[in-house]
């Protein structure tokens, strides 16, 4: 479908260009790019005009870790610790997945980040079927780097273990086959699971194919204490330093979690600009332990934010991963820690930074991608009437009393791909039939597995 042209009217817009303003009035998008904002835009015969009267506009949300692969795991792996939550939920429901149901998880994950206004993910597939994850994402518009899931250790799950070779080459594959696709909106990013899932060849393997072709690598790292013990046993050593021995570390591996971290592996963190995606619900749910953000950042790491698998969670919703990001931190570093303005800054433009896009989207800018959102704040909810005078209300009002509920609209690359309920990518009724049904599936074949 081709980017589309058009006028927003009467709105406010949260630029997060780094001025912290916020703009009034008008914004047009030309070609599925921002292409103009001012107090007023003349009519040009022809051109679509969309009212946003009393709405902010804000840039679409960036989560840089996902498993859309566990959306129809939720609610069916609670209240364990990490190893154990993988070890008996996880891996075998993963699985279990064939074409179909992988599809049905990623297609209602997807439809859950619409309608929370995120625009682009970083997802870690699983073994199989990564096409399915493409697929979806293809339709229901959403820009996401996507990966196969990368498992080819003895220790791994036989369900789910793959030779290094075989992994490889279909990682190659993928790569070719769907890098670049849709106007650039689908990329194609590596994703070893963790370290204790991956051989060091396959790992040495990865640092080759990323550099020679800008890839992200995407992977767990520091999430818990057993595994942590763990890689330890396993490497000699710890897990960022595994990574960095490995030649990985780098701008282009973003590793989710990074809680339990020794000061030598932050500096390594902070000489190589490697990316942390901290994600605070799935932390707090697994008692992984609290990633201690104002450090990282004092280091200058850059840090950005994931909801993690619906699983972990139980929600793909960055509203509620921003008010925890900023709140978890208050207790140990007073109130000033994580104001709603920098932490909305993590659930946006740093994610972009930590995907190479940020000359694309994560702000209000003229010539980049419009990956924007409309919330209503006249929620009952919010009620909250703005002024450009005060921008920072602004951010307080989405980071901490947003909520899904407020997102009207959520458009990429100029594409409206979320409105009032409705999705461009399918009616929203067949994608929560077909998931149930999926589910229902899926958890007969893990039976006859299991029996
Ligand atoms: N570490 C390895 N695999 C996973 C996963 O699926 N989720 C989380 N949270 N951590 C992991
Ligand atoms: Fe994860």
């Amino acid at each position: 479908m081709s980017p589309s042209s058009f006028v927003f009217d009467n709105g406010f817009f949260l630029l997060n260009d780094g001025s912290g303003q916020l703009a009034r009035g008008s914004l047009r998008v030309e070609k599925g790019r921002i292409a103009k904002v001012a107090r007023a835009i003349p009519k040009k015969k022809g051109e679509k005009r969309v009212d946003l009267k009393g709405k902010l506009v804000i840039p679409g949300f960036v989560h840089t870790h996902i498993h859309l692969c566990q959306t129809l795991f939720r609610n069916f792996a609670d209240d364990l610790a990490l190893l154990d939550w993988l070890k008996e939920r996880i891996w075998p429901f993963e699985g279990a997945h064939n074409e179909r149901s992988l599809y049905a998880s990623a297609r209602l994950g997807i439809a859950e980040l619409l309608a929370g206004g995120s625009t682009t993910i970083l997802d870690m597939g699983t073994v199989r079927h990564t096409d399915s994850i493409f697929e979806a994402a293809a339709e229901m518009g959403i820009r996401a780097f996507i990966g196969k899931c990368l498992m080819d250790r003895e220790e791994s799950p036989a369900c789910l273990r793959e030779g290094t070779k075989q992994a490889l080459q279909e990682n190659l594959k993928l790569f070719e086959r769907w890098h670049g696709e849709a106007n650039d909106r689908l990329r194609y990013a590596s994703a070893p699971r963790f370290l204790l899932s991956c051989t060091e060849g396959l790992l040495r393997e990865l640092k080759g194919l990323s550099s020679a072709n800008e890839m992200i690598v995407h992977s767990h790292s520091s999430e818990n204490r057993d595994e942590v013990k763990a890689v330890r046993k396993t490497y000699g050593c710890e897990n960022i330093e595994a990574f960095h021995r490995l030649g990985l570390t780098g701008p282009r591996l973003v590793l989710a979690h990074c809680i339990h971290l020794s000061d030598s592996e932050r500096r390594i963190l902070a000489e190589t600009f490697t990316r942390v995606s901290h994600c605070p619900s799935s932390n707090l749910k697994l008692g992984s332990g609290v990633c201690q953000v104002p450090d990282l950042k004092k280091l200058g790491i850059s840090v950005s934010l994931g909801a993690d698998g619906a699983p972990c969670n139980n929600n793909l919703n960055m509203f509620q991963e921003m008010r925890l990001a900023s709140l978890l931190q208050k207790p140990a570093h007073g109130p000033g820690a994580m104001p709603a303005r920098e932490t909305f800054e993590m659930a946006t433009i740093e994610g972009a930074r930590a995907l190479g896009i940020e000359r694309d989207v994560g702000s209000i800018e003229i010539g980049k991608k419009a990956d924007l959102v409309a919330l209503d704040l006249s929620e009952a909810s919010m009620a909250m009437e703005l002024s450009e005078k005060n921008p920072e209300q602004a951010y307080s009002a989405v980071v901490y009393s947003g909520s899904p509920a407020c997102v009207r609209q959520t458009w990429i690359d100029g594409r409206l791909v979320f409105d009032e309920g409705s999705y461009s990518g399918g009616k929203v009724r067949e994608i929560v039939n077909q998931a149930l049904s999926e589910r229902k599936k899926l958890l007969s074949r893990l039976n006859r597995s299991l029996n």
